[in-house]
């Protein structure tokens, strides 16, 4: 993640929650160029995609935030109800392209998430991470916007690969 940089903040975007045939590739293209993911998870981001166009967002259970810039989608998050619970949500993804990172985009796209997830009657949040160093800015990240660490379970990715779940109370 890049640092932030006052002289560098984006106006406020637009973003959009209806989901478009081209949003797989443009998915595909964001979260590829993060470098944050191996090509198997790049295929399942793009995955919740295709089922939500297939299926449409509630019966998928994908909802997606999308923001855009000079005409082009340059960040988005997934985020749904968790089957089987009463009001908790899972954010299943988030990326923003390189180029845009550390400008305020990330912060603002959870926000828009938080209060649709409230808005839906949503009141907890759930967040799952590596606890991989190269995730280290992403944690700080999510402990910025209020997020606490809930659980930690070993060795869950791989052998020396933690898993993380943060948690946020609406
Ligand atoms: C993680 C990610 C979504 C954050 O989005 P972003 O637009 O870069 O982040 P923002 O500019 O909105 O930063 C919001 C807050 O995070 C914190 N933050 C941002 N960059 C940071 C850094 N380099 N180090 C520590 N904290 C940082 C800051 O507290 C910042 O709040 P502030 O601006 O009020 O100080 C984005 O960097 C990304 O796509 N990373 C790669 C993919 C990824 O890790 N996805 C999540 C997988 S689980």
């Amino acid at each position: 993640m890049k640092k932030k940089n006052e002289a560098e903040q984006l106006p406020e975007l637009p973003c959009r929650c209806d989901v478009r045939p081209g949003d797989g590739e443009t998915v595909r293209e964001i979260v590829a160029a993060t470098g944050y993911f191996t090509p198997s998870e790049v295929d399942v981001a793009v995955e919740l995609v295709q089922e939500n166009l297939a299926k449409g967002a509630a019966a998928s259970g994908y909802h997606f935030v999308f923001a855009e810039h000079g005409g082009k989608t340059i960040a988005y998050l997934c985020y749904g109800p968790i089957p089987c619970t009463v009001s908790s949500h899972n954010l299943y993804w988030i990326a923003v392209h390189p180029d845009f990172q550390g400008k305020g985009l990330g912060k603002a796209l959870m926000r828009e998430a938080e209060k649709l997830i409230r808005d839906a009657g949503g009141t907890r949040i759930y967040i799952d991470t590596s606890y991989k160093a190269q995730y280290e800015d992403t944690r700080a990240f999510y402990l910025s916007l209020g997020y606490e660490l809930d659980a930690l379970l070993r060795d869950f990715y791989s052998p020396g690969d933690d898993k993380v779940i943060y948690r946020k109370l609406l």
